[in-house]
């Protein structure tokens, strides 16, 4: 199996002298379907930001197949639901206009969509489950039905890495089932290397392989049977 993504003694301040990530190691095969969990404030988005290449470690390296994370060179198969992913200006934009968006990112297109590029845009609505609502707009969707979208949009620019941070915040219970089997389904399809990002991990335990806790450094990882029971208690995980 080959490396997608590798951290070699991280750490990062974001002020000198302030680590809120200190000596991480950690190493994702291609293909892999990673929960990353940990208290709020833990690092994990500062953690993902650094697999991204979106910061840059204070030291150690992070490297993207095998290059260096910052200076990725196929930058646009990196697919990446931000936390609080939002809906950008006050135009009521269709699941279809921001599903585009994503693969107007992935191709550095100026101007009108190919037809390979409408043909993946309506690929990933419907693999979302968003087919009968390609031009809703997506403010009038439910919560869960927006993160569904985001996540076509990220789909859409075919990514061979997918993160997903805290993808089910303002979702209701049973959607963040969906969500989950959805990504897990996606995982099966698609053999990307899913990332996801959330310091509640239950509605993904029964599909992920391997759970990485982050709590300024990695407290635990391995599959999510093997993890101490210390860490299901809820003053430990969320602290
Ligand atoms: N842009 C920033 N500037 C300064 N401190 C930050 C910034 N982003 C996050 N932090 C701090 O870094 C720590 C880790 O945050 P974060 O990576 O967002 O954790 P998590 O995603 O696990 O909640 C927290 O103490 C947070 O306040
Ligand atoms: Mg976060």
């Amino acid at each position: 199996m080959s490396l997608a993504i590798e951290l070699s003694s991280v750490s990062f301040a974001y002020r000198a002298g302030h680590h809120v990530l200190e000596g991480v190691d950690l190493r994702i095969g291609e293909g892999a379907f990673v929960a990353i969990a940990g208290p709020n404030g833990g690092g994990k988005t500062t953690l993902v930001r650094i697999i991204l290449g979106l910061e840059r470690p204070s030291e150690g390296t992070a490297s993207l197949y095998g290059e260096p994370a910052h200076r990725f060179s196929r930058r646009r198969t990196l697919g990446y639901l931000a936390q609080r992913s939002e809906l950008g200006g006050d135009a009521p934009a269709t699941v279809r206009e921001v599903v585009s968006a994503g693969r107007l990112a992935a191709g550095g297109l100026l101007g009108p969509l190919r037809r390979r590029d409408r043909e993946l845009v309506t690929e990933a609505i419907e693999r979302v489950g968003l087919g009968d609502f390609a031009d809703t707009p997506v403010q009038t969707l439910s919560g869960g039905m927006q993160q569904r979208a985001f996540i076509a949009k990220a789909l859409a620019g075919e990514p061979s890495i997918l993160v997903l941070d805290e993808p089910t915040t303002g979702v209701d219970a049973e959607s963040q089932e969906s969500l989950a089997s959805l990504l897990a389904r996606l995982h099966s399809e698609l053999g990307a290397t899913i990332l996801y990002v959330s310091h509640e991990f239950g509605a993904v335990e029964q599909f992920v392989e391997r759970l990485v806790l982050v709590r300024r450094t990695i407290v635990f990882d391995g599959p999510p049977q093997a993890l101490p029971g210390v860490w299901h208690d809820p003053s430990h995980a969320h602290a």
